[in-house]
């Protein structure tokens, strides 16, 4: 889309068709509406998780099945957030809920090993081509200890990350999510800005931030931190910035510059993993990290997360190397051990038996190599059939997939990385938003998010929500 097409909306209709949508909302939702209202005296924003809360009110939920969703109020939706990317199974696939009722009944938290935990295991060693897996409880702490291996493993301590990523609310990782124009410095070498108050100076020194989608400005900042990078922690699709695919070739450059700086290349999979492919973004991009982290859809619903990779690397949770020198650059590593022979990697939750059966449920008996097609099938129907409205009406946007995760980006030309999101309609957006939900269809509830489809979504339900959107595009062009 073009400029042109961007100026051509009229911003008073906008304003409009969003504060009557909001009306709307508010109309629908009245218990949600009384909930938030006790919830904001109990909990800081109202909620468990600063990501829940939006304005004027969250939805409170009281069941979901399948690809439906309904609010206390009774409202039914068809759910396109699936818990910000959850629930590529669906909501309470019949088999998952049998799994999980045989297992509520018969414990759910033993602290000694489960065989469920192997056959999970195993099962990711033969999605991701690894050797070890470890589990713990949530992307954050998958991200959290798979650096905390690397920084073992290489002796060293500074990480990279990339401007606009989200990997969790650890202190190395919630840096220059989404910072201020004014705070983040030059393009190709953007300064790391706290994304919190509370995080330590000495923290935040130690998480370098490069450009998205840039090879030259990565190998730049890689050259001024010879020797000093642990590992650079990338999400091989950008899904906190709506959806941002790799350019062409770019994650194998990244693979080859991670090698020749020995440092370890770790997958953010949280998003990615068993929902872009049977074996996530490794599968899809063919390019292999040493370390990538899963949590969200592997446990279809129950709190996960696991990471896991080459045994070299893994290892150092069993031993530290003794050897001080990298094998492939020659660098010398001095140990931050501090005494220490092995990594840490602990937590009373990790591999429980309830989190374990729903993993081998989700994976072994629904996420099943042959349910990809039709999922990629839905995606590619959605997107498609969203670029025709954009086409038609000659939106400012444009629609986008990668495997069952999209959206639609009120962007006037194609994102690539963080600072061309910033340009991104947030008013446009929200119009759209509650013009969907008051009909149905819910999406995530930030600009940041993506749809994500479930093997629960049906051709009808696609088909309608792009019906929806091409209603929405009439009254805004009207
Ligand atoms: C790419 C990515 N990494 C890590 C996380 C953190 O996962 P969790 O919320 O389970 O801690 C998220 C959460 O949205 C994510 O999208």
């Amino acid at each position: 889309m073009t400029d042109t097409a961007t100026q051509a909306l009229d911003r008073t209709r906008i304003s409009a068709i969003l504060e009557r949508e909001e009306a709307e909302y508010r109309r629908r939702t009245p218990r949600s509406a009384e909930l938030f209202e006790r919830a904001r005296r109990a909990l800081p924003l109202g909620v468990a998780s600063s990501f829940q809360a939006y304005e004027p009110y969250p939805l409170f939920m009281t069941d979901a099945r399948g690809s439906h969703i309904r609010d206390a109020d009774g409202n039914d939706y068809v759910d396109y957030d699936m818990a910000f990317g959850v629930l590529a199974a669906g909501h309470s696939h019949a088999e998952f809920a049998r799994v999980l009722a045989e297992r509520v009944a018969n414990g759910t938290c033993y602290t000694f090993p489960v065989e469920d935990g192997v056959i999970l295991a195993e099962e990711i060693k033969r999605r991701f081509g690894c050797d070890l897996v470890r589990f713990s409880n949530s992307g954050t702490e998958a991200t959290m200890d798979a650096i905390r291996v690397a920084r073992g493993f290489t002796g060293r301590e500074k990480l990279v990350k990339f401007e606009g990523g989200y990997h969790g609310h650890h202190d190395d990782v919630l840096v220059s999510i989404q910072p201020p124009r004014e705070l983040m410095g030059p393009a190709d070498a953007p300064t790391t800005v706290p994304a919190s108050a509370g995080l330590p100076r000495s923290r935040v020194e130690e998480t370098v931030v490069a450009p998205y989608n840039n090879p030259d400005a990565l190998e730049a900042i890689l050259e001024r931190h010879r020797g000093e990078i642990a590992a650079i922690l990338i999400e091989p699709v950008q899904f906190n910035i709506g959806v941002v695919p790799p350019l062409p070739g770019y994650l194998e450059r990244v693979r080859e510059l991670a090698t020749a700086h020995g440092a370890v290349l770790i997958f953010d999979e949280v998003k990615t993993g068993v929902v872009l492919a049977y074996g996530g973004a490794t599968e899809w991009f063919g390019v292999t990290p040493d370390l990538f982290c899963l949590a969200k859809s592997i446990g279809g619903g129950v709190p996960i997360g696991a990471f896991g990779g080459r045994a070299e690397v893994m290892g150092v949770i069993e031993k530290l190397p003794d050897r001080a020198t990298d094998p492939t650059t020659g660098l010398e590593h001095t140990t931050i051990a501090g005494g220490a022979t092995r990594v840490a990697h602990l937590g009373t939750f990790n591999g429980n038996p309830l989190s374990m059966a729903a993993g081998v449920a989700v994976l072994t008996r629904i996420l099943t190599r042959d349910a990809y097609p039709r999922l990629h099938a839905l995606a590619d129907r959605l997107t498609a059939g969203c670029q025709g409205v954009i086409d038609e009406f000659g939106l400012p946007g444009y629609a986008v997939n990668v495997g069952p995760k999209g959206c639609v980006m009120f962007t006037p030309a194609r994102v690539t990385n963080y600072r061309d999101f910033i340009g991104l309609d947030s008013e446009l957006w929200a119009a759209s938003f509650f013009y969907l939900a008051n009909r149905g269809v819910l999406l995530p509830p930030g600009p940041d998010d993506q749809w994500t489809l479930s093997v629960a979504h049906t051709d009808d339900e696609i088909d309608a929500y792009v019906a929806t959107f091409r209603d929405f595009a009439t009254v805004l062009t009207a």
